[in-house]
């Protein structure tokens, strides 16, 4: 990572001295907007071009063959709202990512079945997201959505109590989507409750655990289909490349200079979803919280999870198992957590994974003053210096990031639907 970084920083640097974006103002007389927006050089422009729009679709994921399947997504928005999908039946997903917040949580660390430890993030194009969850421990939405359903500070159920639920209540919309469920009244077969550790679970035939954990793989496949419309585009920023010159303000159009600048967010957050896909250190402190290893510990669990993309319940492992072949965990990925998307942000404060960050101010400040210390697990990246931000430059900033918040999703897709 930090090899890559240098590398970028180089290029980056070369591109700044060759273009003069920096330092020399007068060379920064090659002006391109055809409607005379005379702020960035044809070099500037050219990156910012790469910041949008974003494409059309998610890249598709063959490791769920119904992810772009309609009926599979109605239940699977059926299944996102359905609070009897957790152990107490008062948790769902919406819980903690509200299509109200712009699918995130509004607290800093999010309440389920406990109270965890990092912040919820956004599920607005999750779909375009190459790892899930902050420390990559999961490869596709599908397997992602399977460890919320069963882990203990989200929902905190288990796989056989939810194979009965989708028995009792979703029967004929799973039917129709993945086939014949097994005999699930066979309560002798398929016990009420139970997963992998537990007695219930563990004395199962081998068969049947397997028939379990498809209809849990399929219900994570269902939940994939419906968060793959969860796309917000077309925000003010998208505009502006696009050819709109009075979408954003002049601060946006300063601060945007500022971002892939001075500021040198175009580091990371370099892409239409103005994330990597990559993971980094930043030296973010836990605060009251234990040191979280991020990527370090997330690659483990990846590579053990059988809900992964090589896995046997995916649909297709040819890629997926390709790149699982070159994670392996080194002391480098300790402290490192994945570059989260910057559109919408404005909508899903608090910030950062540990949700200590109350306001994109106070993320931009961290980054100006170049960490703060504090206990955090690993190095934080030695490219990251501190920036020397003035308070206007910092002001503008946030006037760009806040041009980043796109159009809602259908409003369908918003709410509770009627559930069975
Ligand atoms: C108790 C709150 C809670 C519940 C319930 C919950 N989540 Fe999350 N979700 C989180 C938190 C917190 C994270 C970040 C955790 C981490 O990275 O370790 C997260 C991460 C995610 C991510 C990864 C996004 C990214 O950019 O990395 C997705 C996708 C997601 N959740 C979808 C779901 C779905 C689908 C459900 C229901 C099956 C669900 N969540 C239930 C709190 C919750
Ligand atoms: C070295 C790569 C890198 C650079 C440079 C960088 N970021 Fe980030 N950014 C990240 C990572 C990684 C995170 C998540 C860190 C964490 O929570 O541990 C993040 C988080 C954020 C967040 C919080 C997102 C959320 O959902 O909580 C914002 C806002 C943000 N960055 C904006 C910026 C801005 C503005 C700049 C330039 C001043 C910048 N970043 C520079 C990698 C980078």
């Amino acid at each position: 990572m930090i090899i890559r970084l240098v590398t970028l920083w180089i290029i980056f640097n070369c591109a700044l001295f060759l273009f003069g974006c920096s330092e020399d103002e007068s060379s920064e007389m090659t002006l391109v907007s055809e409607k005379g927006d005379d702020i960035f050089t044809a070099r500037e422009w050219n990156v910012i071009q790469r910041l949008s729009p974003l494409p059309e679709a998610p890249p598709p994921n063959p490791t769920n063959r119904v992810a772009d399947n309609p009926e599979a997504a109605h239940l699977g928005q059926m299944l996102f709202f359905d609070t009897r999908f957790s152990r107490d039946g008062t948790v769902a997903c919406a819980t903690c990512h509200s299509p109200f917040h712009g699918f995130a949580d509004v607290e800093g660390t999010s309440l389920g079945a406990g109270r965890g430890t990092r912040n919820a993030p956004t599920l607005l194009n999750a779909a375009y997201n190459k790892w899930q969850f902050w420390d990559g421990r999961a490869d596709t939405l599908w397997s992602q959505a399977l460890r919320a359903l069963e882990g203990e500070v989200e929902q905190a159920g288990t796989r056989l109590q939810y194979a009965h639920l989708i028995h009792q209540y979703y029967a004929t919309d799973y039917e129709s989507v993945f086939g014949a469920l097994p005999k699930l009244e066979d309560t002798t077969r398929f016990p009420s409750d139970g997963k992998p550790g537990d007695s219930a679970f563990d004395s199962m035939s081998e068969v049947d655990q397997h028939a379990v954990n498809t209809v849990f793989a399929n219900i994570g496949k269902a939940i994939e289909a419906y968060e793959r419309l969860l796309i917000s585009r077309d925000a003010p920023f998208d505009r502006y490349v696009a050819g709109d010159t009075d979408a954003i303000s002049v601060e946006a159009k300063r601060g945007l200079k500022t971002f892939i600048g001075k500021g040198v967010c175009i580091l990371c957050h370099d892409t239409p979803t103005f994330t990597d896909n990559e993971f980094h250190n930043l030296g973010i402190p836990q605060g009251t919280l234990l040191e979280d290893p991020g990527r370090y510990a997330g690659i483990p669990l990846l590579l053990a999870d059988p809900f992964n993309g090589g896995g046997i319940y995916s649909d297709d492992t040819a890629v997926a198992a390709r790149i699982l072949n070159f994670l392996e965990p080194i002391q480098q990925h300790q402290g490192e957590f994945k570059t989260p998307t910057l559109r919408n942000i404005a909508l899903t404060a608090p910030y950062f994974h540990t949700g200590d960050f109350p306001t994109l101010e106070s993320v931009i400040e961290f980054n100006n003053v170049g960490g703060i210390g504090g206990n955090f697990a690993g190095q934080r990246e030695g490219t990251l210096e501190p920036l020397g931000l003035s308070e206007a430059e910092k002001a503008d900033l946030v006037k760009f990031l806040e041009t980043l918040t796109g159009e809602s999703p259908p409003a369908h897709l918003l709410t509770k639907p009627n559930l069975p």
